[in-house]
């Protein structure tokens, strides 16, 4: 790889030990994947931050790139924890593993990374804009900046992540080039999605398509007329969980789908293979149901107000989380949201999510309005699932 001089400086050890690490991650991963230079990315999304998946090893790593004089050049926010940072007793969190998270949390605090601890950045400020390079870790996160912002990034680990965060640079190769951001593939949506659920069946649908193809192709996808962010958000979490997807062109919706034609390739998805996908995610009983959640992806203010205004005066009968980010549950605060909704028994898990969260074996079955949910809640935690509308998820809690 061609590097500049102050990229070299880097490698040599110039600048610190952790920037030194930092370069020579990526010098490594930009040599494998035939990268020729580095480029200048402008922000920066860290996943692998709950302690259930970085264990003491990879805590160790992340204290030894602080304590080496890692600072973040860019802006740097951080993927959800493994508990609430504030109000973790709540949610049932063994001590021992609250210590654990709140050193992995002072660990990139003290590297200068804003610990929001959120899957969905672009909702409160880590909002690239067209065109611009970043480097983000978190697929849902990463297929939304590609395929929605415009913004181009490759889908990074924890500590590639981390390392273009200390040096501001990420190698140039995949989804930073032009020529790989080129559809192959049109899928025509022929179903009526409108909900988020609906959005995170057909992302399902898609998703089991391509990689049963056996490639990991960009789709342009015609057919989808209307979706709202919190639509788009459900859907890039979901093609990406199920098709590996980490860009989209959807006409309407992605800045550069008019940049192409549709590829002459295609498959169909037809309303009986959405609703296939729904019916795949709802494998258990109502009565099986004792855990209820959502936000997955975090969830936005506009969600939240309508939480509020479903559970206004009323009591919850299972356990039932919120998940959102810190600054988002904020604004539910100075609104009365949250008052209404902790009124009602309801749990705001700020900072965190039903996967993410060390609850395995704590229920039988999630009710959500994910996708994404629905196949780590089986994956991870081997729970059941229903998969219903937004408004309905709700309604299950109090049920
Ligand atoms: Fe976000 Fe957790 Fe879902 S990280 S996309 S809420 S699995």
């Amino acid at each position: 790889m061609k590097l500049s001089s102050e990229e070299r400086a880097m490698l040599d050890g110039t600048h610190s030990k952790a920037v030194q690490k930092a370069m020579e991650i990526l010098n490594t991963l930009g040599t494998i994947y035939g990268a020729e230079k580095m480029i200048p990315v402008v922000s920066v999304q860290i996943a692998g931050v709950s302690y259930a998946n970085l264990g003491e090893a990879g805590l160790q790593f992340l204290s030894e790139m602080a304590d080496g004089g890692g600072k973040a050049r860019v802006l740097t926010t951080l993927n959800p924890a493994g508990m609430d940072i504030e109000n973790w007793q709540a949610l049932g969190i063994d001590p021992e593993f609250a210590a654990n998270q709140e050193r992995v949390i002072d660990a990139f605090a003290r590297m200068g990374v804003v610990t929001t601890c959120s899957c969905t950045p672009y909702l409160f400020g880590n909002v690239p804009h067209f065109g611009e390079h970043i480097a983000w870790a978190e697929s849902s996160a990463v297929c939304y900046a590609n395929s929605v912002l415009g913004a181009r990034t490759n889908r990074e680990g924890g500590p590639s992540a981390l390392a273009a965060a200390l040096t501001g640079r990420t190698p140039a190769y995949g989804f930073h080039l032009h020529e790989s951001r080129a559809p192959k593939v049109t899928v025509v949506v022929e179903a009526d999605v409108n909900e988020n659920h609906e959005f995170g069946a057909l992302g399902k649908a898609i998703g089991q398509k391509l990689e049963a193809g056996g490639k990991k192709a960009v789709p342009y996808i015609q057919g989808v007329s209307n979706a709202s962010v919190e639509n788009l958000k459900s859907f890039c979490a979901s093609i990406a969980t199920y098709g590996g997807t980490a860009l989209f062109h959807m006409p309407g919706i992605t800045p550069e789908a008019e940049r192409y034609a549709p590829p002459p390739e295609s498959f169909s998805i037809s309303q009986a293979e959405v609703e296939a996908a729904l019916d795949e995610m709802n494998d258990a009983e109502e009565s099986e149901v004792d855990f209820v959640s959502l936000g997955c992806p975090h969830l936005s203010i506009k969600e939240i107000a309508r939480i509020a205004e479903l559970l206004e005066g009323k009591q919850v009968k299972k356990e039932f989380w919120i998940t959102t980010a810190r600054p988002t549950k904020h604004i539910s605060d100075r609104m009365g949201y949250t008052a209404v909704i902790e009124a009602s028994g309801a749990k705001f898990a700020t900072d965190t999510c039903c996967v993410v969260a060390p609850i395995s074996g704590r229920f039988n079955a999630l009710a959500t309005d994910s996708a994404k949910a629905c196949y780590y809640a089986y994956a991870k935690n081997k729970f059941k699932t229903r998969l219903l509308p937004f408004d309905e998820v709700v309604g299950e809690a109090l049920r």
